[in-house]
């Protein structure tokens, strides 16, 4: 994208590790709030439609609790969804500067889409809220019941449309990090229908999806049953609800991760494989199995006491798996980030050159500082140069150390002045002169 290529700056090597370590925090959070978003919004919509078709208010009554514990409030939204995906996107556009592959442009997408879809989100919430309220009314008025029903289609519309957003701003985002991983890949990135069609994205995404289900029911469970001594005030049915429904959940998602992962390993290109990859990787499925554990204990003998671990394993699953991805990338883009290093020490002396401290060219300084008193055949101020180098011929030492201080040398011409020039611009010119003068 243009436009983000114009506010990247040059990147040393040591800049690029520092991209990778920020990249690695950024998506600490942003992944596990994304998840939460997408799955929570999931399971509230769901419950929702499914209160609505049973009349049943213990789902509606659910769906909105959920709906408010994940969306916690606009500034919550803000900060941990929007801001990190912008900042994603500079540090994509300068890890891929250069590098002709579409991935910044899917991101871009991706922040466009999730900030539709969480607006959206909001809406439902707060139509979900609303409507409750008109509706506990004892004796709603035509107009109450009027606004009751638009709220109702705002709300169904809002939930539904909300979702397909950011289903469809999770997959751009998994496919503008996953291109970043495949360079053989680069070219094909600019093809909507590659971009359909990717067995690795379309995976990955897959189990993006998944893990969201499991680590929402997980946070479910976490603030119902845990944080903070879990809530106290629940009916008992509202109670069972809660816990069979997530408990339930948060199981069947967990369990379809280590397939899904292993398969996501195996599309890895081999650009992109290490230990590292692969230690993170069994790091992931090691904690998996702990929480599977754990779920299987609690549903067996029907209590919450592991509410908290299987909370928190889960997102250090969500963790290793980052630090492998991000292995990957930075594997994967090695090349393409000497590239840049190497591009970056071009610019480096382009910018010292101005102030006459790195970039030295010889040919310039002889222009600059020579020509006007020197040719190589004919007498200007000073001597031609076939007169009076061929003295110096394998001795440049002699020659750089009398252009740095001239001495008076021949009675037919003025002293020549000082230059003033730095011992490795003296070398540079003196290798230059000699240079021109073999030509000749
Ligand atoms: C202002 C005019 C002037 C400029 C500018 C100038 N020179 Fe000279 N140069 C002279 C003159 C006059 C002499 C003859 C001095 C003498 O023989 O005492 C000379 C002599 C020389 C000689 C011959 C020295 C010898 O041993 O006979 C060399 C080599 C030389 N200049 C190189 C350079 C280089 C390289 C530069 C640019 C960095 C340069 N000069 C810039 C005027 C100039």
């Amino acid at each position: 994208m243009g436009f983000f290529d114009s506010l990247v700056l040059p990147q040393s090597a040591e800049h690029i590790t520092l991209l990778h370590y920020m990249t690695k925090l950024i998506l600490f959070v942003f992944l596990p709030f994304l998840s939460v978003l997408i799955g929570g919004a999931t399971i509230s919509v769901f419950y929702k439609n499914k209160g609505l078709k049973e009349n049943n208010s213990i789902f509606l009554r659910f769906a909105k609790e959920i709906i408010e514990l994940i969306t916690i409030n606009k500034t919550a939204g803000l900060l941990m969804g929007l801001l990190p995906m912008l900042a994603l996107i500079f540090i994509y556009s300068q890890l891929l500067h250069l590098a002709k592959v579409a991935s910044v442009t899917y991101l871009i997408f991706s922040l466009v889409t999730i900030t539709i879809g969480v607006i959206l989100i909001f809406t439902y919430r707060y139509s979900l809220s609303v409507k409750k309220i008109i509706d506990s009314s004892s004796n709603p008025n035509d107009e109450a019941k009027d606004l009751s029903e638009n709220l109702s289609t705002l709300n169904n519309k809002s939930g539904t449309w909300g979702l397909i957003m950011l289903y469809v701003a999770s997959y751009f985002f998994i496919a503008g990090t996953t291109y970043a991983i495949y360079p053989e890949s680069w070219d094909a990135s600019f093809s909507v229908f590659n971009l359909f069609l990717s067995l690795p994205i379309f995976t990955k995404w897959i189990y993006f999806i998944v893990a969201s289900h499991a680590i929402a029911g997980a946070l479910i469970l976490f603030t119902y049953f845990y944080w903070e001594g879990g809530r106290q005030e629940l009916s008992d049915d509202f109670a069972t609800l809660v816990k069979n429904s997530t408990l339930k959940i948060t199981l069947t998602f967990a369990l379809a991760q280590p397939i899904l992962l292993l398969i996501n390993v195996v599309l890895l290109p081999s650009t992109a494989l290490s230990v590292g990859v692969f230690g993170f990787v069994v790091i992931a499925l090691f904690i998996l199995f702990l929480v599977f554990h754990f779920l299987y204990d609690m549903i067996k003998n029907s209590h919450v006491k592991f509410s908290g671990w299987v909370f928190i394993l889960l997102i250090f699953v969500s963790v290793s798996l980052i630090i492998s991805e991000q292995l990957s990338l930075s594997n994967s883009t090695r090349k393409h980030s000497a590239i840049l290093a190497a591009d970056y020490e071009v610019k480096k002396k382009e910018l010292l050159g101005d102030k006459g401290i790195a970039a030295i060219s010889g040919a310039e300084i002889y222009q600059a500082r020579c020509a006007s008193c020197h040719a190589f055949d004919k007498r200007l101020v000073g001597p031609p140069y076939k007169e009076t180098l061929p003295k110096y011929q394998g001795n440049i030492e002699k020659l750089i150390q009398f252009i740095r201080n001239p001495t008076k040398i021949d009675p037919a011409y003025p002293p020549m002045p000082n230059p003033g020039l730095k011992p490795n611009e003296a070398r540079a010119v003196a290798e230059y002169i000699f240079e021109k003068y073999k030509v000749q």
